[in-house]
């Protein structure tokens, strides 16, 4: 069952990579909330790694794709995966094993508007998304609605796909344009819109929840809040003598699928290069030892929350796989009939081969339904 991320990942590119619309409305994980409400904080912790671009302001301008594939599962499934598997034989290499192996084996990243470009260094990856995001959107604090699409491949992340959007901004700086909150609104909008996203609302503990404006904006959409997930950070900046059990426990803000609090690296941690896993380390300290969150630390932090997405989202494709069947169905026939339309030679041969990976797709989406019939009849009713 979890092959249905990857599976899901694969025609978002596809369809990306040819007929690049967004048809399909593929599940997915939208983060939204204000500026430095801790989004690329939250994002980073899950990943384990440091790899988004950093600053004050407006440090987000296009959308950013990011796919977390597990490895383990990757490697062992070789009807997704036509990858070059070079690196198993990297990996069995010990007694060479360069400095470039070693970060392999920790996980690697891909860019889709750079095929075949292997980073290791998550470095390079932060430098590489500030100059596609300069690239497009320019230098002038603007945004723009083309996406970046970021594969991190690591033993280390449950299979996901999380998008991160720029965050609202409530006045214009520098020579930003005048309309940026209203440009940044209908951006958000457009993504957590989508009846199949799954809203990751990011919300500061250390302020009030009713002026949250991730929620705010998630309940125009979601108002009974049935596919809203609240995330809360900062719970290690709540005043001396408060927390948040009266959030967590439904009692202020209900959501169906409830609030997750999270403790962060601080901007002080940050400057002083406190490492991903010693910030794990404190998180899961900060609330085993804490008098009122010591009770229920197993529904707290990071981790929990990256197991809580991952099964969300593979319940969540699960229940979409015959609508997304039946929207691939329609795109394969229009893509089929303007190809005859235009006349087999006047369309480029991405377009083609575009067809041709829709109709193998299409079959593999087939036998996985076939597959979940199959289960699903085993279960007595
Ligand atoms: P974004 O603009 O929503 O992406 O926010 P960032 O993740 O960049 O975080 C903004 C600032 O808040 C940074 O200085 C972070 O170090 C800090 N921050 C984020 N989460 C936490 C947290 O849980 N605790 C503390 N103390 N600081 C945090
Ligand atoms: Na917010
Ligand atoms: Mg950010």
């Amino acid at each position: 069952m979890e092959k249905l991320i990857p599976l899901v990942n694969q025609l978002q590119d596809l369809v990306f990579n040819t007929i690049g619309s967004d048809f399909l409305d593929l599940p997915s994980i939208v983060v939204v909330g204000s500026q430095s409400c801790g989004k690329s904080s939250v994002l980073e912790n899950i990943v384990g790694k440091d790899f988004l671009p950093r600053g004050t302001g407006i440090v987000t301008r296009r959308p950013l794709i990011l796919q977390l594939i597990n490895l383990k599962e990757e490697e062992s499934n070789s009807d997704v995966n036509h990858e070059d598997p070079q690196q198993d034989s990297s990996n069995t290499d010990g007694t060479t094993a360069s400095l470039e192996n070693r970060s392999d084996q920790e996980g690697y990243a891909e860019f889709l508007h750079l095929p075949n470009v292997r980073f290791t260094d998550f470095g390079k990856v932060r430098a590489e998304i500030e100059n596609e995001t300069l690239r497009v959107a320019g230098a002038n604090k603007g945004i723009n609605k083309l996406p970046i699409n970021l594969k991190i491949y690591s033993k280390h992340v449950l299979n996901l796909t999380l998008i991160d959007l720029p965050g609202l901004t409530k006045i214009p700086v520098g020579d930003q344009p005048t309309d940026i909150e209203s440009q940044t609104r209908s951006l958000i909008m457009e993504y957590i819109g989508k009846p199949n996203s799954i809203i990751l609302a990011v919300s500061p503990a250390n302020f009030d929840i009713v002026n949250s404006e991730g929620l705010k904006l998630a309940r125009l959409v979601d108002p009974k809040g049935k596919r809203t997930i609240g995330v809360l950070t900062k719970l290690d900046l709540m005043d001396q003598g408060t927390n948040a059990m009266d959030i967590l426990s439904g009692r202020v803000y209900p959501l169906k699928l409830g609030f997750i609090p999270t403790v962060n690296r601080s901007q002080s941690d940050i400057i002083s290069h406190k490492s991903l896993r010693d910030a794990l380390l404190s998180e899961n300290d900060f609330f085993a030892n804490h008098p009122a969150y010591r009770a229920i630390v197993n529904r707290c932090g990071t981790f929990y929350l990256a197991k809580t997405l991952s099964n969300l989202l593979i319940a969540h494709i699960r229940d979409r796989l015959p609508d997304i069947k039946a929207r691939l169905s329609t795109l394969i026939s229009q893509t089929q009939s303007q190809l005859e339309n235009y006349g087999i030679f006047k369309v480029s041969d991405k377009a083609q081969r575009g067809i041709i990976l829709l109709q193998a797709m299409n079959r593999f989406a087939n036998s996985f339904i076939a597959s979940i019939d199959g289960n699903s009849s085993n279960i007595p009713t």
